[in-house]
């Protein structure tokens, strides 16, 4: 239990952690890097290299020192991020690293107003903020152990399909022959790569883009970047290394922005891009299990050519009653104009959902690049849709937490 001198100091410093947060953070991760190197094994040095990694952590400990009284407030936050953790097999002994060079970070930067004071009460409450983390992924660890699948575990290539221009399909089986586990539509694994010339381990997450219940698991890459460039690493060796019968390893999968099979409420599918990957797990569940469930899919793409899963979209929709679908292009080509492959040319915006939405109470999953999540949850907002309706999930750390 905290003192109520730690949390009026804690609460306090809010306010200076909001504006320097950044240059915290940034701070505590060099400095963290440059005593633990071996950490770099779990990083994405991509997000690190952008700040995004850094935003994320700051926005987490301000809204922590706002609610350090009531972190209950930030269970929702915490779950999401615990499973991010998890899947990167982020384990209680790193803790008090992170404690330690978060404290450093404050002092140092902060300087004279870093009091011996606003340190220890930091101290105290880092301990209970962890202890909240640990607490929570000590649970998903024993989930996952239930399943025989602790930390990484090797899969096999068995098939690469090329979805679009961009985007490539990868089936997975466990090299030693163990069974795919369930998983929730929605979620994602964590791919781990070694490759040669690099000097640690690589790490991304990629939704699972089938249902659950096959005895694969898919996952579908998007090759980010023109070339094999800092941002674009990982996608590009899959896309150019990684061959059938070739492997990689994964963690099970994680994440809580999954399809709520519960209710039979209808349900949007709205995806932007590669946003497309958990929608697809979605409505191929709903397809195997809630057959009379409406369904609207709508998705967004430039154009066919690098729009992916064209054909396994309709054929899906064609299995389900009560479904229909919105191929929304931004810019489509002559040969899509003259082979109507889509139905909604611009973004998918207020004027486009005013057109589709005909339920304002049906349950709407939305994922994509920010501008389109942006346009997408402000113009639902903008219809009267409720907030506890859309659930979402943002490519990348989660950058801004604002329902705080
Ligand atoms: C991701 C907060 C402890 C490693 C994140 C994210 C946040 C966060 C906000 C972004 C989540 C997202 O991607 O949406 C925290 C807080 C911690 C903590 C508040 C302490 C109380 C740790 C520890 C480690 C760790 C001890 C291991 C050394 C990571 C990694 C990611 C991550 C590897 C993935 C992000 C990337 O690689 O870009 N954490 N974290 N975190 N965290 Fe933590």
């Amino acid at each position: 239990m905290l003192s109520e001198n730690t949390i009026k100091i804690v609460k306090s410093t809010a306010p200076v952690l909001a504006e320097r947060g950044v240059e915290i953070t940034s701070y505590f991760y060099k400095t963290m890097f440059e005593a633990h190197p071996e950490l770099l094994n779990i990083f994405n040095h991509a997000n690190q290299k952008q700040g995004r990694q850094q935003t994320a952590l700051a926005n987490t400990v301000y809204a922590a020192a706002t609610y350090i009284d009531q972190l209950e407030v930030l269970l929702p936050a915490v779950k999401q991020i615990a499973h991010k953790h998890r899947s990167l097999n982020v384990k209680k002994e790193h803790y008090p690293i992170v404690g330690e060079f978060l404290l450093k970070a404050i002092k140092d930067v902060l300087g004279d107003a870093a009091t011996p004071e606003v340190l220890q009460a930091w101290g105290e409450a880092y301990q209970v903020i962890a202890q909240v983390f640990i607490d929570i992924e000590n649970e998903m660890y024993e989930e996952a152990n239930t399943n025989k699948w602790e930390g990484f575990k090797a899969f096999k290539v068995m098939k690469k399909v090329d979805e679009s221009s961009l985007i490539t399909s990868f089936y997975l089986q466990a090299t030693d022959g163990s069974d795919v586990p369930a998983f929730q539509p929605g979620q994602y694994v964590t791919v781990r790569l070694t490759v040669s010339g690099e000097e640690y381990l690589l790490n991304r997450q990629y939704s699972l883009s089938d249902a659950p219940g096959k005895n694969y698991l898919r996952i579908s890459v998007k090759r980010e970047g023109a070339e094999p460039s800092k941002l674009g690493k990982v996608s590009n060796y899959l896309h150019d290394h990684v061959n059938e019968g070739e492997e990689i390893e994964l963690t099970a999968p994680a994440g809580d922005f999954v399809l709520d099979e519960n209710n039979n409420s209808p349900l949007y599918l709205i995806s932007g891009g590669v946003g497309i990957t958990p929608m697809m797990s979605m409505l191929k569940r709903v397809a195997d299990k809630q057959t009379d469930r409406a369904v609207t899919f709508i998705h967004a793409a430039k154009n066919s050519e690098v729009q992916a899963f064209h054909q396994e979209i309709t054929e899906t929709i064609n299995l389900l009653p009560n479904a229909r679908k919105y191929n929304v292009y931004e810019n489509p080509t002559a040969s899509d104009r003259e082979k109507k492959t889509f139905d909604l040319e611009g973004y998918v915006d207020y004027q486009k959902l005013q057109e589709i939405v005909t339920d304002k109470e049906a349950d709407f999953y939305v994922c994509g690049p920010v501008p389109f999540m942006r346009n997408v949850i402000d113009g639902l907002e903008t219809l009267g849709v409720k907030a506890e309706n859309i659930h979402f999930e943002f490519f990348g750390p989660s950058i801004n937490l604002k329902e705080y």
